[in-house]
């Protein structure tokens, strides 16, 4: 029987799986094998008795996911299956995490998804960045090819921009289509990778070159099939459930949120780490088991679960890391990053700089996310400084109350999100400073977790210098990136800047 506190191991291995063969030999191949043995309604059948649950951040139901894509195909041209693994979420290294363990696992499960849709192609969307996880992930689809375990399928690895938005599932098709990181109006179904038909009609972009918004249709309407999505850990846990089961799968976990989570833990605790708990794992005890608990002699303030959602105080610390509980406390499990920060923390300068990184990968399509999002930013600089005032408290209300107005991707409300979530369960963070009872600070640096290296998490430094355009110019040109990459580069010269 496993100890009362423990990690578990089902998509994340605490040692490296070396090799196809040893992936084979010792715990792989099955759940591909039972697939071809199995009719695409029966594979989305067993996804969907498992309950499993998108791990990207919304938690939307795998199984439905799968049938309206398989329901929407087109009779002239092939789904195609796009694996998320842009990864950019602050505070988040668990997708890199699997992929350095065992990239056998999420190929596996593409292709499994591939079968049950009716795909031809996977394209596992990555970061140009990210190395280490794109060569272990090409040698992995090299092994399975020479092994004649692709059946026909192409897969292939794309090296995408750093941005943010990159990882918003339609501004990634955008990408993948050879457009810039701008989300698309979300419709229910989506055409993605190789663009048929263009309409802008309903764009409301500020100006620029928008995103493009065509939409999948009935069978027999069109001929764009629309893109499967799926986040990397999603696709991790579906070999073994065609293996072994969707009931297997439903002995961890809870009802609503069946299975595993791979979590991530930085900030304030004795060290950085990933780690594979059961769903309904109190918070508490995933930044023990992960994090090693708070630094000595220090007591827990809060947890951000990423930027995404509202702070969890240190009275909640006992909350299920599942999708229900987390919701009822008015946060969420996102892709469970949790960020602590301790009594030692000042949480005025943290949301500073959560609302710079939300405002600065904001593309500006929308005028609200944007506009509101930069006053934000600025207004909390401000009060972290040496002049704050009351006014700039006033501000940020105002200012958070109108940032998500008209949002076409969930960037605004994330930002509303934490704003709201500082100023519901930590006012005296903000008064503290206006009154001038504590020294002035710096928004704290927000950005992407570059990599988990001997317990520290490493952040993107250079990020200090992005400016709200993107670029990282001396100056900020005053345009938003709507503005100024919609007309004239192209996606790959993001990185390059
Ligand atoms: C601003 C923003 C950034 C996102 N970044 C990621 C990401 O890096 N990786 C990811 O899998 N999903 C990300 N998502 C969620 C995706 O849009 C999408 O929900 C997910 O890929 C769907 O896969 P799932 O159903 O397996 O979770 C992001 C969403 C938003 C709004
Ligand atoms: S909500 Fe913000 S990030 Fe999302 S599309 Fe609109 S401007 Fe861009």
């Amino acid at each position: 029987m496993r100890p009362a506190m423990a990690l578990v191991h089902r998509v994340l291995y605490p040692d490296a799986i070396a090799s196809l063969d040893e992936y084979l030999a010792r715990i792989g191949g099955e759940g591909l094998e039972e697939a071809h043995r199995r009719s695409s309604e029966a594979i989305i059948d067993e996804i969907a008795a498992s309950g499993l649950r998108g791990r990207g951040g919304a938690g939307f139901p795998t199984g439905t996911k799968w049938r309206t894509v398989l329901d929407y195909r087109s009779p002239q041209l092939p789904t195609t299956v796009v694996v998320n693994g842009a990864e950019g979420e602050p505070g988040t290294f668990k997708d890199r995490a699997i992929l350095r363990a065992d990239p056998y696992r999420v190929v596996e499960g593409a292709l499994i998804a591939a079968r049950a849709v009716g795909a031809e192609e996977i394209v596992f969307a990555l970061k140009r960045s990210f190395e280490t996880e794109v060569a272990r992930l090409r040698t992995a689809i090299a092994e399975f090819f020479a092994a004649g375990l692709l059946r026909g399928v192409a897969a292939s690895v794309f090296e995408g921009p750093g941005e943010y938005l990159y990882g918003e599932e339609t501004a990634l098709l955008e990408v993948l289509d050879g457009r810039f990181p701008f989300p698309r109006v979300a419709p229910p179904y989506r055409r993605g990778v190789i663009e048929v038909v263009e309409h802008e009609d309903d764009v409301v972009a500020k100006s620029g070159l928008p995103a493009h918004v065509d939409m999948a249709a009935r069978e027999g309407e069109s001929p764009a099939p629309p893109t499967l999505v799926d986040n990397i850990e999603t696709i991790a846990n579906v070999a073994r459930i065609l293996a072994r089961g969707a009931a297997w799968f439903r002995t961890e976990g809870t009802p609503d949120s069946p299975g595993t989570i791979v979590c991530t833990v930085s900030g304030d605790t004795r060290h950085a780490g990933v780690g594979e708990v059961p769903m309904g794992t109190p918070l508490r005890e995933i930044i023990e088991l992960v994090g090693g608990g708070p630094r000595p002699g220090r007591t827990i303030k809060a947890v951000l679960p990423g930027v995404a959602q509202a702070f969890i105080p240190a009275a909640m610390l006992d909350t299920p890391a599942s999708y229900e509980s987390m919701a009822k406390i008015g946060s969420g499990l996102g892709s469970a990053g949790f960020i602590v920060f301790d009594d030692t923390a000042d949480l005025a300068a943290v949301t500073a700089g959560v609302s710079r990184f939300l405002a600065v990968e904001s593309c500006g399509q929308c005028v609200p996310c944007k506009a509101d999002g930069l006053e934000l930013a600025d207004a909390l600089a401000r009060v972290c400084g040496d002049q704050a005032a009351d006014h700039d408290v006033q501000e940020i209300r105002k200012r958070a109350g109108t940032v998500a107005d008209r949002a076409r991707c969930y960037l605004a409300t994330q930002h509303q999100n934490v704003v709201t979530s500082l100023l519901q369960h930590f006012p005296e963070e903000l008064e503290v400073h206006v009154r001038r009872s504590v020294d002035p600070a710096e928004p704290v640096l927000i950005t992407e977790t570059r990599d988990i290296d001997a317990g520290r998490a490493v952040i993107d430094l250079g990020y200090r210098d992005k400016q709200p355009d993107w670029t990282h110019e001396a100056a900020w040109s005053g345009k938003w990136p709507v503005e100024l990459l919609g007309e004239h580069r192209a996606p790959q010269a993001l990185d390059d800047q």
